[in-house]
């Protein structure tokens, strides 16, 4: 049995421990704002919260995340409050498909909160997410936008 926290909620799972959290989140708990892109830790769509740092969900063993926090993109807002990463992203029109979008945010929430004010440079270094639909200018607009806002 492996205890997970996800989104401030315990859950217990019956699982191999070499299981990538990825499958656990989907599968076990329903939680399918997280995707499955590349399963390679390249592209970025699967990326989540582990202790407040960003990681690909596909890439990491559920056994490595026990007694760690994990949030996921449907715990970003707060009490019914959007985070101001998805703020922004609204008033940006950044998504296109969406495919890639609940990753992106979740990358730029976490390098927000590593760097208030980011850089281009920056950006360019932390958000290496995968966008098919190249929403890439609109990305970088809305950090900045983020970053502004209070
Ligand atoms: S699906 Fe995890 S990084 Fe692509
Ligand atoms: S919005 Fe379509 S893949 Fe990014």
């Amino acid at each position: 049995m492996t205890h997970l926290t996800v989104n401030g909620k315990a859950h217990d799972v019956e699982v191999d421990p070499d299981t990538p959290l990825l499958w656990v989140l989907r599968e076990w708990i329903g939680m399918t704002g997280t995707k499955y892109g590349c399963g390679i830790a390249q592209c970025g769509a699967c990326t989540v919260h582990v202790d407040g740092i960003a990681m690909p969900a596909c890439s990491v063993p559920v056994s490595a995340v026990e007694g760690k926090q994990i949030v996921t993109i449907e715990g970003l807002a707060q009490n019914g409050v959007l985070h101001k990463v998805q703020k922004a992203w609204l008033d940006h029109d950044v998504p296109q498909c969406g495919y890639c979008q609940s990753g992106m945010i979740m990358a730029v929430a976490a390098l927000l909160k590593q760097k208030p004010k980011p850089s281009d440079a920056d950006i360019d270094k932390a958000i290496t997410n995968i966008c098919r639909c190249g929403t890439f200018q609109q990305v970088r607009a809305a950090i900045h936008a983020a970053a502004a806002s209070a």
